[in-house]
């Protein structure tokens, strides 16, 4: 049963503001480009966008379906609709998906905040090996980046403490327009950089040679569960909350279509702008790729540092729609399964994900040991953590929820749901044909190839 601690949103444009809060964040504007960078450019954005589109939207509404359909959270609606099974687990893999990439989410976010205050008062540098000179420094000060991590998630919690609906769609409704206005003005200054047109050739002309390289098509299946915020239960949080007479399938449609737009935005912005930068190197950029390129394009604008700043702020508070819903996930799970307050909940789990972030939070070269791991183990902690939970945890819990919609829960009562109230649908044949087929199969055939070499 629903309980008096948990909440509804207050329309459907009220949930699609919510979802699209959760999706668009730092996977949008700083992993995407990021990601692009060190896939080889536009062969990356091919595979993502197929990977959005065919694998990833049809279990985002798969979530959704189970959310709305059981009223529970990641653990709970498994366990309602399999009960006495082991599909609960898949619930609880999202729970720890939840803590683990908060605890390196938050840690980015952290910087974000402190680049409100350096865009702001100036001090970056000038050149671009200035820029990256600061960039290191700072991410190396390991009292601060940890300072600014606990700030991060502290903010995060006293959100969720405020509810659902006041805490999120709020924020979100007035704040998404702005950042969105705000990517358009940067994108067409730095399309009209000297070298704008070379950052275009290599976002948009594949080199087709690379679309089988497994670590390509790893990191873009990762980062499209990822910027989705698909595969961990969130959306069956978010779907618990939809109101039945929303249509499910259309507000899905709306939030895959935004988050995917924004992410294509940022490369417009950052690879124009790297390529007018003397001796820029897509690939060598690493998660530092905006913190030092965007710093170059706001001193190209008049009100350079005003703007750079409102950038942060919005950024910011763009990632901070996201920690909300990445801490929902496990502290509706104590709500529901444990009986715990919310306040309990979010207290415990904050102190849990603030402990786990330490690691990643002084892997930036504040502590040796945690800066220089191998490439493939993603050169530092922070790295680690993004490679386990967003290219491995994430993509097997979309597989087993396309598995348990398509094969134990069923296709006629999931098109029930997803039709509830004559709600219209472009192909509910399509969507039943890639849940069944195309979703998992794609997983599966991804990771095979990813973990083949290890057998052969
Ligand atoms: N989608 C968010 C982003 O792009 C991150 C996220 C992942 C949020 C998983 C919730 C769940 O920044």
């Amino acid at each position: 049963m629903a309980s008096p601690e948990r909440g509804m949103w207050g329309s459907r444009m009220g949930f699609i503001f919510a979802a699209a809060g959760s999706a668009v964040g730092l996977g949008n504007i700083w992993g995407f480009p990021t990601q692009v960078g060190q896939g080889g450019g536009a062969v990356f954005v091919l595979v993502y966008l197929f990977c959005v589109f065919f694998v990833c939207a049809p279990i985002f509404i798969s979530e959704l379906i189970l959310g709305r359909r059981t009223q529970r959270g990641a653990v709970g609606a498994f366990a309602a609709l399999a009960p006495k099974t082991k599909w609960w687990m898949v619930g609880a893999l999202g729970v720890m998906c939840g803590v683990g990439i908060l605890s390196f989410y938050a840690v980015i976010a952290g910087w974000t905040v402190a680049y409100i205050y350096f865009t702001a008062v100036g001090g970056l540098g000038s050149s671009a090996d200035e820029v990256s000179a600061f960039f290191g420094t700072f991410t190396a000060s390991g009292p601060l980046t940890v300072g600014l991590t606990l700030g991060f998630l502290l903010v995060t919690a006293a959100c969720i403490l405020g509810g659902v609906r006041a805490g999120i769609e709020r924020v979100t409704k007035t704040l998404m327009p702005l950042l969105i206005v705000l990517l358009l003005i940067l994108a067409a200054r730095a399309l009209t950089l000297p070298g704008a047109a070379e950052g275009l050739k290599y976002y948009l002309r594949p080199d087709f040679s690379r679309i089988f390289d497994v670590n390509v098509l790893t990191a873009a299946l990762g980062q499209a569960f990822f910027s989705l915020s698909l595969g961990m239960g969130a959306l069956i949080v978010y779907g618990s909350y939809l109101n039945p007479k929303d249509n499910l399938g259309v507000a899905a449609l709306w939030v895959i279509l935004l988050d995917t737009a924004i992410a294509l935005l940022a490369g417009f912005i950052i690879f124009p702008t790297g390529f007018s930068i003397e001796g820029f190197d897509p690939s060598t950029g690493g998660p530092g790729l905006i913190f030092t390129v965007l710093p170059q394009l706001f001193a190209t604008l008049p009100g350079g540092a005003l703007f750079g700043s409102a950038f942060f702020v919005l950024l910011a508070m763009a990632a901070l729609t996201s920690t909300i819903s990445l801490l929902e996930v496990p502290v509706a799970h104590c709500i529901d399964e444990y009986e715990w307050t919310r306040k309990k909940a979010v207290v415990v789990l904050i102190g849990v994900t603030f402990t786990l972030s330490i690691p990643s939070a002084l892997g930036n070269g504040a502590v040796a040991s945690l800066s220089n791991f191998s490439a493939a183990l993603g050169g530092n902690f922070l790295g680690l953590m993004a490679i386990v939970w967003n290219n491995y945890a994430l993509p097997i819990g979309g597989f087993l929820i396309s598995i348990f919609v398509a094969y134990r829960f069923g296709l006629p009562k999931a098109i029930e749901e997803l039709t509830a109230e004559n709600a219209w649908f472009p192909s509910t044949g399509l969507w039943g044909f890639l849940i069944r087929t195309v979703s998992p199969a794609a997983i599966l055939l991804i990771f095979l190839s990813a973990i083949w070499p290890l057998f052969s």
